[in-house]
């Protein structure tokens, strides 16, 4: 699994895919850069995304707000209050931990533990194994998982109560010391805020202090009734936005998971009061399948529905993802409830409610929110498709799989030789293609080497032009996934393709 990580981090910079930010100034952490490939791969998400949402849901249209909001959004949202980590310092070395990870990470490991047992187990005892029952009778996995579950019991009630020197005690208590230096010399904890602020206006008196948005919902909250009145939209409808938000994360790790600087894909679903949690259902259910619709594999995703909810929500779950270091939130389905509508209505003076004809009654619509991040998709689908495959003989190929549909490059057209008109003949098939798809021309290298590059690209089509071609018209079409070879006339590339990557 480890290993796994690490292949998909350099496959994505060896492929062009995703570089560090600034990388020639050695990078800034938890910012990075998508590549020739990262770019068409990330826009084919959105696009996924975008049309699933928009195209196929009458009742739900788009939007792009500004970044930049006014100040007050932020005070309304509970961002400027609340929108904290708890974070602790470690004297010795003077780095700096999230002290509710320093204790998640402790829990995950005592999780581990117990699992080992389970597996040993289960190896030992074949198919008669009834992990339900060992896991409440041995006293050693017993233990792990009841030590686990008081730990995270008491983190959710120190943090919810702000309570954060019970948070250090926890930390001091389980021994965790600061992971490089193996020191237990710890601060007290302290709250930090999230957001990344920044100023508008030229003199140092008179500027205003701004925030780089840490989530786009707001920006659909604010505009609620601009989209509402102006599309004569009825309850219950929705509204899509992709966009860039800004959290200023302590831990940054594990690559593209946790980033400074992310696209966030988020929708608001506003429903009659009393009816969110029926369509809270509905949406978890239609996210997930969604999610399966790309075909990488249904194992690879489970919810998590949380027990301890934010202060805004009544109902909270998380599709997880199977990323190579464990299943971890892709994407977050929360009921708001009418709160962000009424913090606005009160923070700004002006009423932001719907007239419902059927009811002939004015109220604040409730919110049921989906809320992806782009980037992390992007983790999920490079990380479920990228496969080392043994060809046999000592062959070994590595492929990424790509769902065709977000494949960067559809369909590659090579010459198997770089002379006797091969060359024009394949340029003239690209450039019948290119007006509908992303085709590639290549012709460097045998044809062997070519596959296999665009194989570590996922590119789910080779086309290649020989001499046969000339006389009969026809190519050699190569699929990526069964590396089986079909010959079919040029005029036909067109409907093949699209029927291989369409949406
Ligand atoms: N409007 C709700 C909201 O922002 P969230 O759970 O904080 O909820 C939603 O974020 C999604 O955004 C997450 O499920 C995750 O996919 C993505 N996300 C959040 N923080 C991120 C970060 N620092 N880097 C990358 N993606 C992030």
């Amino acid at each position: 699994q480890e290993d796994l990580f690490k292949n998909v981090v350099s496959h994505a910079k060896e492929y062009g895919f995703i570089f560090g930010s600034s990388e020639i100034y050695d990078g800034l952490s938890a910012v990075y850069d998508y590549g020739q490939n990262g770019a068409e791969l990330k826009k084919n998400i959105k696009e996924y995304w975008w049309r699933s949402m928009t195209q196929l849901h009458q009742n739900i249209v788009g939007l792009d707000a500004a970044i930049l909001m006014h100040p007050t959004t932020w005070k309304a949202s509970g961002h400027v209050d609340a929108f904290n980590d708890p974070l602790i310092d470690n004297k010795d070395s003077k780095k700096r931990y999230r002290a509710d990870v320093l204790v998640e990470d402790h829990a995950e490991k005592l999780l581990q533990k117990a699992e080992k047992e389970i597996q040993k187990a289960k190896k030992r005892f074949g198919e008669d194994f009834d992990e339900e029952m060992y896991k409440e009778t041995n006293p050693r996995v017993k233990r792990y998982l009841g030590d686990r579950k008081q730990i995270l019991e008491r983190l959710a009630k120190s943090l919810t109560n702000e309570d954060l020197a019970d948070v250090k005690s926890l930390i001091e208590e389980l021994e965790i010391a600061c992971p490089e230096s193996g020191s237990k010399n710890w601060t007290d904890v302290k709250q930090f805020n999230l957001m990344f602020g920044t100023k508008l206006g030229a003199s140092a008196d008179s500027a205003t202090q701004l925030y780089l948005r840490p989530e786009t919902a707001q920006g659909i909250f604010v505009n609620f009734l601009n989209v509402q009145k102006t599309g004569r939209m009825k309850i219950p409808f929705g509204i899509a936005q992709i966009g860039k938000a800004f959290r200023n994360e302590i831990v940054a790790r594990q690559f593209i998971f946790r980033m400074r600087e992310f696209e966030q894909m988020e929708m608001q679903f506003f429903v009659r009061p009393g009816q969110e949690l029926e369509w809270y259902e509905k949406w978890k259910e239609a996210r997930l399948n969604w999610h399966r619709s790309l075909g990488l594999g249904e194992e690879l995703y489970r919810f998590h529905d949380h027990e301890k909810l934010a202060h805004y929500a009544n109902a909270a779950a998380d599709i997880e993802f199977d990323f190579p270091f464990g299943f971890k939130e892709l994407e977050g389905i929360h009921s708001r409830t009418d709160f962000d509508l009424k913090a606005h209505e009160e923070h700004s003076g002006k009423k932001l409610r719907f007239y419902d004809p059927e009811l002939k009654e004015n109220y604040v619509p409730y919110v049921i929110e989906t809320s992806i991040g782009l980037d992390r998709m992007f983790l999920a689908v490079l990380s479920a498709s990228l496969k080392e495959e043994d060809l046999g003989e000592g062959n070994t190929r590595t492929v990424l799989k790509l769902p065709a549909v977000l494949a960067p490059t559809k369909a590659a057209i090579l010459p198997l030789v770089k002379k006797d008109g091969l060359p024009e003949l394949a340029q003239k098939i690209v450039d019948d293609l290119k007006w509908d798809f992303n085709v590639q021309y290549d012709e460097k290298d045998a044809i062997g080497r070519r596959y296999r590059r665009q194989d570590a690209a996922g590119t789910p089509l080779c086309i290649t032009v020989d001499h046969d071609s000339l006389e009969d018209n026809s190519v050699t079409v190569r699929f990526r996934d069964s590396m089986e070879q079909k010959r079919i006339p040029i005029e036909e590339l067109d409907t093949l393709i699209r029927k291989e990557t369409d949406f």
